[in-house]
């Protein structure tokens, strides 16, 4: 067997992309909430009104003008607000994750429903028992949930009353809502990650003003996040708590000594960035060098960086979808990919949203993160945005997707079997949800299609594709079979 006994087998969603029910539950608003839906080709945006009343907009994670007010149109259909409403279809869901042979799943916590108006608003129970009823119930099918805190939704509430990541009393919010969470659900959830994708502000952010306002966003939840590490093994020093990095893996494009340095760069940047500062507790000796590179300035106190020392995540988790390559030479053809854009490699095909589509690539990458990082591994996100067609007898043949997991399943056992240290992997979206990227519905992960499109027409009903048996086979053999 090349899996351990117990190897965990999942999949993993967020709240923002699956609940909807996005003004129910006591729940406040998230910046995603006032997003329209891009597509293959443009992300998505936020719209709001200008203080003299015009309509404006930022990309997502961008900052509002100074005097403008998040406002919902009504000629935009905003996805997330129903998203695949799995806050009003969790039990079936459950139970078809459960017929998949699912041993955990991976989702976040709203922070918008456990405190929707921060500490001075006090704690809604209702939000408590929406998530511990979904954990009990997850526990009882015989999944054991790796839980993420915080998934680029903090309540609109923290920007106007604190302006955003960049100001510190984010910090003890943070820690006040992850202490509700690591006691409200003591013994029901032992694994989680605090911030997901915390290196996307570099991805992201970083395209826009203000790379000091960016880098300080950044040294903000890394200290947050391990003040959360810190709080959960005191209250329960069997609690695991990991990082959750975006996975960035590129090559050079050319032998060019030139393209292989700036290849590495990239990577330092990019990805070493926060995954060293998170899972070896201080930031790396190349930090300074790169905030040099960005005219940016900053000063690490004594204090913080004890904490980042005291609070170093337990395990490494990761998002792996395609890779990228780097050049330094002008000619090159600019390529997708999540959140990230770089040049096109050659040798790849791409999925119809551009991504290179690469198996190889992942393999690779996991032997990267196991020798420079040395901590147990835990993939949270693979998996390909696909359109699906609905056949008139109900079925649904996503054979390209059968195809893309079965590819990175058999890396992913050839890197365990050489000796990768990894203990779950969750594909991402396995209940087709709303895309993070572009805002859409029918950019579809899921093994489960969910009958609802980027207009807000559908009926919800949830439906097995070819891959739920796929991926439910290959779950049932503890990833022995992949044929
Ligand atoms: C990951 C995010 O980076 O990429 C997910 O954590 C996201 O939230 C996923 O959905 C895929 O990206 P997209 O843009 O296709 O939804």
């Amino acid at each position: 067997m090349a899996f351990p006994k117990g190897f965990l087998w999942g999949t993993s969603i967020s709240a923002e992309q699956a609940e909807g029910a996005w003004n129910e539950g006591g729940k406040s608003p998230v910046q995603i909430d006032y997003a329209a839906s891009g597509s293959a080709s443009e992300n998505r945006r936020i719209w709001f009104l200008n203080e003299d009343g015009s309509r404006g907009s930022v990309p997502v994670f961008g900052h509002l003008p100074k005097g403008a007010k998040y406002h919902l149109f009504d000629d935009i259909h905003y996805t997330n607000h129903t998203a695949c409403d799995f806050y009003h279809h969790w039990e079936e869901d459950l139970d078809l994750f459960a017929e998949m042979g699912f041993t955990t799943f991976n989702t976040s916590i709203a922070w918008s429903r456990i405190y929707p108006y921060g500490v001075q608003g006090g704690v809604n129970r209702e939000g408590v028992e929406f998530y511990r009823q979904v954990f009990t119930r997850a526990r009882e099918l015989g999944m054991d949930p790796v839980i993420t805190l915080y998934k680029y939704d903090e309540p609109v509430y923290f920007e106007e009353t604190y302006g955003g990541w960049d100001n510190r009393a984010m910090i003890d919010e943070f820690l006040a809502f992850a202490k509700v969470c690591f006691t409200e659900y003591k013994g029901l959830v032992n694994k989680w990650m605090t911030f997901n994708e915390l290196n996307i502000i570099m991805m992201m952010g970083m395209k826009q003003n203000d790379l000091k306002r960016r880098y300080l966003e950044m040294h903000h939840q890394m200290v947050a996040s391990a003040k959360a590490v810190i709080e959960a093994h005191k209250t329960d020093p069997d609690l695991k708590v990991g990082a959750m990095i975006a996975g960035i893996c590129a090559f050079p494009l050319t032998p060019d000594p030139a393209d292989v340095m700036e290849n590495y760069r990239y990577f330092q940047k990019m990805f070493c960035y926060c995954a060293d500062t998170q899972v070896r507790g201080e930031y790396p000796s190349f930090a300074e060098s790169i905030r040099q590179e960005d005219g940016v300035e900053m000063v690490i106190s004594e204090e913080d960086k004890a904490v980042l020392k005291e609070g170093k995540a337990d395990f490494l988790g990761f998002s792996y979808y395609s890779s990228n390559c780097i050049t330094t030479h002008e000619d090159a053809e600019t390529g997708k990919g999540n959140m990230q854009d770089a040049v096109r490699n050659p040798y790849l095909q791409v999925s119809d949203w551009g991504w290179a589509m690469d198996p190889v690539g992942y393999k690779y990458f996991l032997h990267v993160l196991n020798d420079r990082y040395q901590v147990p591994l835990f993939d949270v996100e693979n998996g390909l945005g696909a359109y699906d067609k609905v056949e008139a007898d109900g079925s649904i043949h996503d054979q390209y997707r059968i195809d893309y997991l079965r590819s990175h399943l058999r890396s992913l056992k050839e890197a365990v079997e050489e000796g990768v240290n990894i203990f779950g992997y969750t594909t991402w979206g396995g209940l087709d949800l709303v895309s993070a990227g572009t805002g859409q519905m029918e950019k579809r992960y899921g093994m489960i299609y969910v009958d609802m499109d980027d207009q807000g027409h559908g009926t919800l009903e949830r439906k097995r594709k070819d891959s739920f048996y796929y991926i439910q086979k290959v779950y049932h053999s503890n990833g022995e079979d992949l044929d």
